[in-house]
């Protein structure tokens, strides 16, 4: 995608990049509420600001626990095919889920599922955004219904899948909005574009969310958004570009994807601050890094890795001035950061732990006899159980953070 960025854009963001990334990481402080510590406990009040006792959840490191175990199996009824690495038997699942993310200065618990699930008793917890919040989804489905094996699929108009879960009346679903923007195809106007290639477009209107997700502000008492995915051109080729409008009109002169993609984060962040109640806790996850090696997805990109990537390496790989394969996550973290400023959207950054994880793909076990010919390997989702099991411990342990005593 970015091989078709100007060099300009890269001399205009990449130092203010870093620079922000910098501050960024010195700023991201969080504080878990552990309950071996009196003092730590009195922080789980309502508003427990100010930190008394900071430490980063995002900054750590995997380290080898043999006793560590998934807390499902590849009979979960909300498994995706593609991503259920186990009945897969993608090789080296026992490996995969024997890291444990260590934060560097904070414990991080593992979730407790009928804790949670108490915790979160009458409310109901939404994802809304592309396949990767999907993954995470069907991690925390099939974790949660540990503690209710009555867990039943639920849909409505809207959710894209769901489980609800009778013994706690809570209910999880996913809204499927890729772009969160809504979108749709525009046949080609013949008058308007001859011999360009053009074969249609895709109208973005960035100040209209998708309808996926225009009517759940009350329903939810938890939401985690993300969009980034989608905003690269191997989606949305020059043949079938995006085109952008505003307030219903084409926006002059017509923007490049991420310029969209700014304006789309702006407004839709806007939308979630005015529209959606104060009490609604709100996270936004930055981007799953994927793990293409050697070419991308349809370049034979491999990620028949083993192990996960060490600390120097990560740069190489996703570094944006390595102008590698995967160095999109951090430009549009970037993008996504600077959205969110002065909001009270918490960001929920798992960039960087799960950047270490080139291990935890389905890779080339994708279930289908023909799917990597086709689509080449899987190194974008993650396998389940796997790395979206200790994004649900994150989530879960933020969750507390925030509405524990609630
Ligand atoms: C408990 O937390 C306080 C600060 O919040 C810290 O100074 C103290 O070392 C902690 N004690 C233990 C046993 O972790
Ligand atoms: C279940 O939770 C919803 C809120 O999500 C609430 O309106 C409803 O009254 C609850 N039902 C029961 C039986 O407690
Ligand atoms: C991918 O690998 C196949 C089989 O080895 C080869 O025929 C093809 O040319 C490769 N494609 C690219 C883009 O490298």
């Amino acid at each position: 995608m970015a091989s078709k960025l100007n060099s300009r854009f890269f001399t205009r963001l990449i130092l203010p990049a870093f620079v922000l990334l910098f501050i960024y990481s010195t700023t991201l402080l969080y504080t878990p509420s552990g309950p071996a510590n009196k003092s730590q406990i009195a922080i789980s009040a309502p508003h427990p600001d100010p930190n008394p006792n900071p430490c980063s959840i995002f900054e750590g490191k995997w380290v080898t626990d043999p006793n560590r175990k998934p807390m499902y199996d590849e009979t979960c009824p909300f498994h995706r095919n593609a991503w259920n690495c186990l009945r897969n038997q993608r090789a080296h699942m026992g490996r995969i889920n024997s890291w444990r993310w260590e934060p560097r200065d904070c414990v991080l618990n593992r979730v407790d599922p009928e804790k949670f699930l108490g915790m979160m008793r009458n409310k109901n917890i939404g994802l809304v955004g592309d396949s990767l919040n999907e993954n995470f989804l069907v991690s925390l489905l099939c974790i949660l219904r540990v503690a209710d094996e009555g867990a039943k699929k639920w849909k409505r108009k809207g959710a894209w899948r769901g489980a609800y879960f009778p013994m706690f009346n809570v209910t999880v679903a996913y809204h499927r909005a890729v772009l969160l923007a809504k979108y749709q195809w525009q046949p080609k106007d013949s008058v308007l574009s001859d011999g360009d290639g053009v074969k249609g477009t895709y109208r973005v209107d960035v100040d209209i969310p998708a309808d996926e997700w225009a009517n759940i502000a009350d329903f939810y008492d938890v939401l985690v958004f993300n969009t980034g995915h989608w905003w690269g051109y191997d989606k949305f080729p020059r043949e079938t570009p995006l085109v952008f409008y505003k307030a219903g009109k084409p926006i002059h002169p017509p923007f490049e994807m991420l310029d969209g993609l700014k304006v789309v984060l702006k407004s839709m962040v806007a939308h979630i601050w005015e529209k959606f109640p104060e009490k609604t806790l709100k996270f936004w996850r930055l981007q799953s890094p994927r793990h293409f090696h050697g070419g991308e997805w349809n370049q034979n990109g491999s990620c028949v890795f083993d192990e996960p990537l060490e600390e120097p390496q990560l740069d190489l790989w996703f570094n944006p001035s390595n102008n590698g394969v995967n160095k999109e996550a951090r430009l549009l973290n970037h993008l996504i950061q600077e959205a969110l400023k002065g909001t009270d959207i918490k960001t929920l950054d798992l960039t960087h732990m799960s950047e270490y994880r080139s291990d935890a793909h389905p890779a080339i076990w994708l279930g289908k006899k023909d799917a990597v010919a086709e689509w080449g390997q899987d190194c974008m989702h993650w396998c389940l159980p796997g790395v979206p099991d200790t994004w649900v411990d994150i989530l879960s342990q933020l969750i507390h953070y925030h509405l524990g005593s609630g």
